[in-house]
């Protein structure tokens, strides 16, 4: 064998990773191997692996004896849409993806690669966890891979797919990133599995109750995006990178876009109903008020009161944050807010302009609220609007009462323009029970108390629940025709797209967690 058939000898077998068995094993439970990811996830032809020949430092029971190239974690990088990024892609043939201490330092070296040069980092999990045959130095790997997910925060967008189990203090690289994908039925992550579960609070639970896609889409909302198999997540990776720049110092991919005259939408102005109760789906609203099957919700299924995602705006990227009416009449309540909030810190982070479409009653009521804290989870999205930089600009379309009022990206903290539909309703609150409040004692004495009650209400409607209160101090910048949404938009987000904000001098700010 010459040099040069010696080099081909060993890339054919790190190709093989775990080997055919192993791999057969994978294909037959319905998952790809990590090469055949990367290949659906990369441009056709551009990956470059780094580390392929790696492999691990153990001797300890019997691993001395079987070491495999590449050491159960692909590595590299290579271009989506033409644009780089570095990624990595855990093997699972290879002692289960386990993460030892090279299969750790495979992966910092892309982060490290990637913070230097302004790339996003993706990384493709499926892991038995930390290599228990290697003890403290792969929970080292761990934190060292926690440290860098740490430090490139907010520096290069960061997505995590979950196409396995993810198990353990492993879930924390993940939780740390930006965005987590997973794959219906066939990943799952949780702290502890249903083993210990079992022993320590006598539940019984599946992995797939206890951490798969669907319980994590819904009830904890640790998964952004979830996906029936691993392709259409693949895609839906691929399909978030058209929204998000490559770092921080940069903008998203700006698409070619000229007016053409299609910016007025009629149907824009049949969107909110006659009846203030009735609700109506904001998401209709949002589509038609971006580019044509642009809209990527985010974190669909959670907290459905509130709806987040990517947007292109006349070829631009936007991060759109709507009250729902049409789920608990578009209430803010702890799951909305925090939501909310971590959606408006990346777009922030990102350099991805913001907008809000407003319709809310107000805070959720209640002792479940009280006591699990909306106080300082509601706080949380205040907080990320008001330190946010980029460009904002909110649309109230009915709705604007009580704190909500500020909290949703009011002039107030920081909004660049308000506009207001005219069946825009700004107030404390509604009219019924402000009535209720300020009448009080004019109402019970009353002769007849039912109808002075709606004669006040009638009274306090036609005063507050109007936008012009607003306008005449300026809180509403214009108020405009419904149809004309896209347009005004459009040209506003122009006017503003060069916004230049200095912040106090600080070390962080202390958001309230
Ligand atoms: C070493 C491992 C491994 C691990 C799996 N393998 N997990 N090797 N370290 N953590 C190996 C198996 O020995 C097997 O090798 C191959 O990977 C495939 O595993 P199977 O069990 O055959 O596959 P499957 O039935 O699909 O089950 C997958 C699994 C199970 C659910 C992940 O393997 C499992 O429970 N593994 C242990 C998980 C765990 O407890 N990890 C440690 C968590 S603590 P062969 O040679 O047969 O192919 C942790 C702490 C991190 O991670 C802390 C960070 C702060």
């Amino acid at each position: 064998m010459n040099k040069v058939e010696q080099l081909e000898a060993k890339r054919a077998e790190a190709l093989l990773g775990g080997g055919q068995k192993r791999i057969d094993s994978q294909h037959s439970k319905g998952k790809l191997t990590a090469r055949e990811r990367i290949d659906l996830l990369l441009d056709a032809g551009s990956f470059e692996e780094i580390g392929m020949l790696v492999t691990h430092r153990s001797h300890d029971f019997g691993l001395d004896k079987e070491v495999y190239l590449g050491d159960g974690v692909v590595t590299g990088y290579g271009t989506i849409h033409g644009r780089p990024v570095y990624l990595f892609s855990q093997d699972f043939t290879v002692f289960g993806g386990s993460l030892s201490e090279t299969h750790a330092e495979k992966i910092c070296k892309i982060m490290d690669l990637a913070m230097r040069n302004g790339v996003p980092v993706i990384g493709l999990n499926d892991s038995g966890g930390a290599r228990i045959q290697e003890g403290v130095v792969s929970l080292a790997g761990y934190a060292d891979i926690f440290y860098r997910n740490v430090q490139a925060s907010g520096v290069v967008p960061q997505i995590s797919a979950i196409m396995g189990p993810c198990a353990g203090g492993a879930v924390y690289s993940p939780a740390m990133t930006d965005f987590i994908c997973m794959v219906e039925k066939s990943s799952y992550m949780f702290v502890t599995g249903p083993n210990v579960v079992k022993t320590v609070t006598h539940e019984d639970v599946t992995s797939e109750q206890l951490g798969g896609a669907e319980t994590h889409a819904t009830k904890s909302g640790v998964t952004h995006l979830t996906y029936v198999n691993e392709v259409a997540c693949l895609e839906g990776i691929k399909r978030m990178m058209r929204y998000v720049p490559q770092n921080c110092e940069e903008i998203a991919p700006v698409y070619p876009y000229e007016m053409q005259g299609e910016e007025l939408r009629e149907k824009l102005a049949h969107m909110v109903p006659e009846n203030p109760n009735q609700p109506y789906d904001m998401r209709e609203v949002i589509e038609e008020v971006v580019d044509a099957d642009s809209f990527m919700e985010i974190h669909k299924d959670f907290a459905e009161n509130i709806v987040v995602g990517f947007a292109h705006l006349a070829g631009r990227s936007i991060g759109i944050v709507a009250n729902q009416p049409a789920a608990l009449a578009g209430v803010l309540d702890i799951n909305a807010s925090k939501k909310a909030a971590r959606f408006v810190r990346f777009c922030d982070s990102f350099n991805i302009p913001l907008l809000v479409f407003e319709d809310v009653p107000g805070f959720l009521p209640g002792t479940d609220q009280e006591w699990n804290g909306i106080i300082t989870n509601g706080a949380k999205l205040l907080y990320a609007f008001s330190e946010a930089t980029v460009p904002r600009i909110t649309v109230i379309t009915r709705k604007a009462y009580g704190g909500a009022y500020d909290v949703m990206n009011s002039k107030h903290i920081g909004a660049d323009m308000n506009f207001a539909w005219p069946t825009a309703e700004i107030a404390v609150m509604g009219s019924k029970g402000a009535t209720e409040i300020i009448f009080k004692n004019e109402i019970s004495k009353a002769d007849n108390p039912e109808q002075k009650l709606q004669l006040k209400v009638d009274e306090y409607t036609e005063m507050f629940a109007n936008p012009y209160k607003a306008a005449a101090r300026g809180f509403v910048d214009e108020v405009i025709r419904p149809e004309e949404t896209r347009k005004k938009l459009i040209r506003a987000f122009q006017m503003i797209q060069n916004k230049a904000v200095t912040l106090p001098r600080k070390k962080h700010g202390n958001i309230p967690l």
